[in-house]
């Protein structure tokens, strides 16, 4: 039996296969619940605080729609809303919001930040993202791989083409190994994920008997592959200035028709964390066409608009799996158990 209870959640390898799979199985079943108008609400009278030092559309909105459909409330601390990280250290912070809270979630650059909270909060603590992972992200992506495909995820193979060596990239890696996935990295050596996180990989692979795959070789890397996933060639935090080399390094890496073709799967399903490049509706984008002549980046248009693009259904179920991760971790309740009243 799975227990999450008291439990944090910052980093994929800090769970077993079982435990990944036990919150992705309690995240269809919120969802269902709440589509059939079933849902029990499990969080009445918690409190939430969300810190956020990068900005957000979904993690946010997740937390708080989650949190609201169990009865809990929560607090937005914006970048600028609270002391933590000018006048206020993260060990202080996390001592004095665990007094008055019964979750924090962190968003911010350094993973480091978020377990020095988890040290001293005394209460769960979630990673928003941080530039080594994006943990709930990947909760959300599997479950979007169940719901589009009738394999068992260890038979499921998916390929991540891009910036590897970030977040995306990292937690895409070590979750395929931990769940026993045939994981694809296509990018150019120097944006693979860091030797370390690959070594994790396969500690993690030969547990779970995951196949694991490194190249540059585009045709190679997503022959056969179920999905095919990206993320922006530029994440948060990142200077401008890195956009030249980025676009002329992962250019041959964009998912196109092509590439979509050349895994020789007609259901190939497309997926991205979002937000994504793809075309001119926001002001970065307008600004890098005008400095690159390019309207679409990691993904193409067509792609990201054709019927393999599954982006959508990976973004509502951000918000599923997000309530799974704080009914697990702040009642106990697991897959099978949710759907009875309290
Ligand atoms: N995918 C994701 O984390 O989106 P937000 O930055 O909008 O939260
Ligand atoms: N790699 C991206 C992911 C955004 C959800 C970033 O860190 O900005």
């Amino acid at each position: 039996a799975i227990h999450l209870e008291g439990r944090h959640f910052l980093k994929e390898l800090d769970f077993t296969a079982e435990e990944f799979r036990g919150l992705v199985d309690l995240a269809a079943e919120l969802k269902a619940a709440k589509r059939a108008g079933t849902e029990v609400q499990r969080l009445r009278g918690r409190n939430i605080v969300l810190i956020f030092e990068k900005s957000s559309t979904r993690t946010r909105c997740s937390f708080e729609v989650a949190a609201a459909d169990q009865g809990a409330s929560t607090t937005y601390l914006d970048p600028s809303g609270s002391h933590i990280g000018s006048k206020e250290s993260a060990k202080d912070t996390a001592r004095v919001l665990g007094r008055m809270f019964d979750a924090i979630e962190f968003r911010g650059d350094g993973q480091d930040i978020v377990e020095e909270l988890a040290a001293h909060a005394g209460v769960p603590v979630y990673n928003g993202l941080t530039d080594d992972w994006h943990p709930t992200q990947m909760l959300a992506d599997v479950l979007t791989m169940k719901e589009h495909s009738d394999k068992p995820l260890e038979a499921l193979s998916f390929a991540y083409l891009g910036d590897a060596r970030f977040n995306m990239g990292n937690s895409y890696l070590v979750t395929g190994a931990l769940l026993g996935m045939d994981v694809r990295i296509v990018a150019p050596k120097a944006y693979w994920p860091a030797e370390e996180v690959v070594a994790q990989a396969h500690r993690a692979a030969a547990v779970s008997g995951a196949r694991i795959t490194l190249t540059e070789d585009v045709a190679e890397g997503v022959r056969g592959a179920d999905f095919v996933a990206t993320d922006v060639w530029v994440s948060m935090g990142e200077p401008a200035e890195v956009w030249d080399e980025r676009i002329k390094a992962l250019a041959p890496y964009a998912v196109t028709m092509d590439v979509l073709r050349a895994t020789g799967n007609p259901g190939v399903k497309f997926l991205h964390c979002l937000p994504a490049f793809h075309d001119l509706g926001t002001k970065v984008a307008r600004e890098i066409h005008e400095r690159h002549g390019l309207t679409e980046l990691e993904v193409s248009d067509e792609v990201f608009e054709s019927e393999h693009s599954v982006v959508f259904d990976e973004a509502e179920n951000r918000m599923h799996t997000i309530k799974a991760v704080m009914v697990a971790t702040l009642t106990g309740v697991t897959a099978g158990g949710s759907t009875a009243s309290v």
